[in-house]
């Protein structure tokens, strides 16, 4: 009897340089350094450097880094053109999803498979997935896109895009955080199918678009909009009977539960810390407090903690940006962890293919339709 290891639940099929998670102790490390020395006092670009070379990046290396993601984050106008086509009620990531796979097409020397030529795509995916993000909603709202300001950091630029504005530091600094805090997670779904699709030795555009449309599921990057959406239905109701009921319904409550953490998931002690200054400063504070009475409750009566997706919805509620976009934001961070796997699984590769145990009929033969 072979034993089936469902989700593929505690398989370790390779070793990685990339991310470190202890589930029991709650402690994630990219690269040998802790999340909370990232989270407090690492820029973005940083960790998208650490994630891709295992090291923190000289000063010379940071600015030339950050040259050449302002130098490339523009897109493509025909890419811009097919956004505009796009129905305006598409679905955001599946939008994000179709302009990624068709920046394949503006790839000069798609062939070149070299592990440099790799990584300045990724690190141009990096750099034009925020644009990307941006466009989609101002093309939604019939609103000009708006270029790129080259002296702008990586997370100023996007809102900047987003808003037509620029942004406040305190905006800025909560937007560069969120993005270090969702930037890698080892072998996540997401990441995996990055992997999978990589093992082929397919190209990084069909890595990542795989990786966008796994990352879309309300079990994975989607649940964080599903968060917001809860918070806005619940409304004026009492938090804890709406919950009690989806509970009682056999829901499950968007943001909370992980596959590895078996106590409070690292990422979310700085996302609810962020979520009660910045509710605060923008007067959303019952959205909190709504947030802080859920968990209590699915702490003490169901002992399932809060993960990343549960407080980044009232961060980035507060720093209004619209609920649908939550998984973009998502996506714009973990493209710096799904380069960093794709580039370590081209560099030691071997096919990703599992098997099944077969329990379908045997013996069965071929009878021609006349006597069906
Ligand atoms: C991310 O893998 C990663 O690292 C992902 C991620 C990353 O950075 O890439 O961390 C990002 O995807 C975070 C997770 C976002 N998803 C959600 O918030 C969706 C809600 N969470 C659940 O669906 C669930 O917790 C999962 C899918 C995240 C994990 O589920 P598992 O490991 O498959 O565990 P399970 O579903 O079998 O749950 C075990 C028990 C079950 O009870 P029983 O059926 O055994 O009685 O716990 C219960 C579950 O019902 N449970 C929940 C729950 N999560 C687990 N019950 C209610 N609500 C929940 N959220």
């Amino acid at each position: 009897m072979t034993e089936i290891k469902e989700g593929l639940k505690g398989v370790v099929i390779a070793q990685s340089n990339i991310c470190f998670i202890d589930g029991a102790k709650g402690e994630l490390v990219y690269s040998g350094i802790n999340i909370h020395e990232l989270a407090e006092q690492a820029q973005f670009e940083e960790v998208i450097f650490l994630l891709l070379h295992q090291r923190l990046p000289k000063q010379s290396e940071l600015s030339e880094l950050k040259s050449f993601l302002a130098e490339n984050s523009t897109l493509p106008g025909a890419v811009l053109e097919i956004l505009r086509q796009l129905p305006k009620d598409m679905e955001p990531m599946a939008s994000l999803r179709t302009a990624v796979s068709t920046l394949s097409a503006f790839d000069p020397n798609l062939d070149n498979t070299e592990l440099n030529t790799q990584q300045q795509r990724i690190l141009k995916l990096c750099a034009q997935i925020p644009s990307i993000v941006a466009a989609i909603e101002r093309i939604r709202q019939g609103k000009e896109v708006i270029a790129p300001d080259p002296k702008l950091s990586l997370a100023a630029n996007f809102l900047y895009m987003l808003r037509g504005e620029k942004p406040d530091e305190i905006a800025v600094r909560a937007m560069d955080v969120a993005l270090i805090l969702h930037a890698d997670h080892g072998f996540n779904a997401s990441t995996f199918a990055a992997r999978v699709t990589t093992s082929t030795l397919s190209d990084v555009y069909s890595a990542v678009t795989s990786a966008i449309g796994t990352l879309k599921g309300p079990l994975h990057g989607g649940a964080n909009q599903q968060v917001m959406q809860m918070l806005l239905k619940i409304g004026d109701q009492d938090p804890v009977d709406f919950i009690k009921k989806a509970l009682a319904n056999k829901g499950k409550i968007m943001g909370f539960g992980h596959r590895v953490y078996r106590t409070e998931d690292p990422r979310a002690t700085h996302l609810r810390r962020m979520s009660q200054q910045l509710c605060e400063s923008t007067g959303q504070q019952k959205f909190f407090e709504m947030s802080q009475k859920i968990e209590q409750f699915m702490n003490n009566e169901k002992k399932i903690n809060a993960n990343v997706d549960f407080y980044s919805a009232t961060v980035y509620y507060s720093l209004g940006i619209p609920a649908d976009l939550y998984t973009l934001l998502f996506a714009m961070s973990r493209i710096s962890g799904w380069g960093a796997h794709i580039l370590e699984q081209y560099k030691n590769n071997s096919l990703i293919r599992p098997r099944a145990e077969y329990i379908g009929p045997r013996d069965q033969h071929y009878i021609p339709i006349a006597q069906r």
